[in-house]
């Protein structure tokens, strides 16, 4: 039963390779909790955790795409990751050495993007 179930799963993630699928939002949300993003952004995205407040972290499920300083799209967003926001002066920093993988940062970006989708 399990292998059937596991034999769909597979085969509709094969067939939606350009879109996001629910496993790479399920990787994004980990590494979003594994790599402290919580801490500003909130464990829902909403940023409105004591220390997102105090800096005034991006609210990635209210906030418009247009109030991204450095654009809204998965690859955007992953450059951000990698490179924080261009200045310095805010909490956003580079994680291009913490989260090494380009790919996990990719994921990050898809599950940044899935909660503004979301409208939750
Ligand atoms: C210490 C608090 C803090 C942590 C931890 C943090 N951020 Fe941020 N983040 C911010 C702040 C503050 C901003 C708003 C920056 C600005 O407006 O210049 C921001 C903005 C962003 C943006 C939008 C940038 C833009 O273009 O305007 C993204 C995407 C983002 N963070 C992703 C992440 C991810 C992913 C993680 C974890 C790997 C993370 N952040 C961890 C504070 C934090």
């Amino acid at each position: 039963m399990n292998k059937v179930v596991c034999f769909i799963f597979l085969t509709i993630s094969q067939m939606s390779l350009a879109a996001t699928s629910p496993a790479e939002i399920a990787a994004g949300k980990k590494l979003f909790e594994a790599n402290g993003c919580v801490a500003c952004h909130g464990a829902d995205g909403k940023a409105d955790t004591p220390t997102g407040k105090a800096v005034n972290a991006r609210n990635f499920v209210g906030d418009a795409p247009e109030k991204y300083k450095q654009g809204y799209s998965e690859k955007a967003i992953a450059t951000t990751i990698e490179k924080g926001v261009k200045g310095g002066s805010t909490g956003m920093q580079p994680y291009g050495s913490v989260i090494k993988d380009p790919k996990d940062r990719l994921l990050l970006a898809k599950f940044i993007m899935s909660l503004k989708e979301s409208k939750k």
